[in-house]
């Protein structure tokens, strides 16, 4: 996966789909909240500013990722001078064991879909369960697995719908403007298979948001999936 090139790939993502999940997020009121997979914590910046007395933790598994969140993060706080609450958020190096039941929102935005293996995604998302406050939700947002042979004004993939049961499959998504587009490689995880490996690391799902790729009435880009632990 071209990861660095996801920063500035000029998607519509952070119009279709970063404002229901702040507004998701920020209906609970969190105090701690982790955005897993942050990739260059804009959305942490997003969230960080919206909530008062909290704190944001960015985390991602690529070192390139945390260099460019820290850079953004450093940035926002030296021209707000810290007024605005984005120093509310920081970027840790490794998944943590003082997580465990610390955060009442988890976010993790266009990830599911990097992972390999049945078992990683099992393993993941039972860290991430393990990860919430009693009360606290995991909000998981994945391109629509249903509709990956669609041509959405900002992304296509090479995905055919014949393989739709074919579980783990990888395919290319091309991402951007087109002439300029960044090719990320993703693996097809469909709607059963992601209940089983939610189901499986503890999870039990209470809202589905199908995100239309812009105006009302277009087929859905992005499926959003909300989980509380079971
Ligand atoms: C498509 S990018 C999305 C970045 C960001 N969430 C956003 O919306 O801009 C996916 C990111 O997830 C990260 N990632 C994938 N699996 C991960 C894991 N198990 N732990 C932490 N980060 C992970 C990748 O390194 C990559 O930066």
């Amino acid at each position: 996966m071209d990861a660095l090139g996801y920063i500035d790939c000029g998607d519509n993502r952070e119009e279709i789909l970063y404002p229901w999940i702040r507004d998701t997020v920020l209906a609970r009121d969190p105090r701690r909240v982790l955005d897993f997979g942050c990739g260059d914590a804009r959305f942490a910046l997003q969230l960080a500013r919206l909530i008062r007395n909290g704190r944001v933790t960015a985390y991602d598994r690529d070192p390139h990722m945390r260099e460019q969140a820290r850079r953004r993060i450093g940035a926002v706080a030296s021209s707000d001078a810290g007024q605005t609450g984005a120093c509310n958020v920081v970027v840790c190096d490794a998944p943590e064991a003082d997580w465990t039941g610390a955060f009442d929102a988890v976010v993790m935005l266009g990830v599911w879909m990097c992972w390999r293996t049945h078992a990683e995604c099992v393993e993941t998302l039972s860290l991430l369960a393990r990860s919430l406050t009693p009360g606290g939700v995991l909000i998981a947002a994945v391109t629509h697995p249903c509709f990956r042979d669609c041509r959405f004004a900002t992304y296509r993939t090479d995905f055919g719908p014949a393989n739709y049961l074919a579980n783990g499959t990888p395919f290319q998504v091309f991402v951007g403007e087109r002439g300029k587009e960044i090719v990320i490689e993703d693996y097809h995880w469909n709607l059963e298979a992601m209940m089983a490996q939610a189901t499986e690391a503890g999870l039990r799902v209470a809202t589905l948001k199908e995100h239309s790729d812009g105006l009302a009435g277009e087929l859905p880009s992005w499926l959003s999936l909300v989980f509380t632990r079971a």
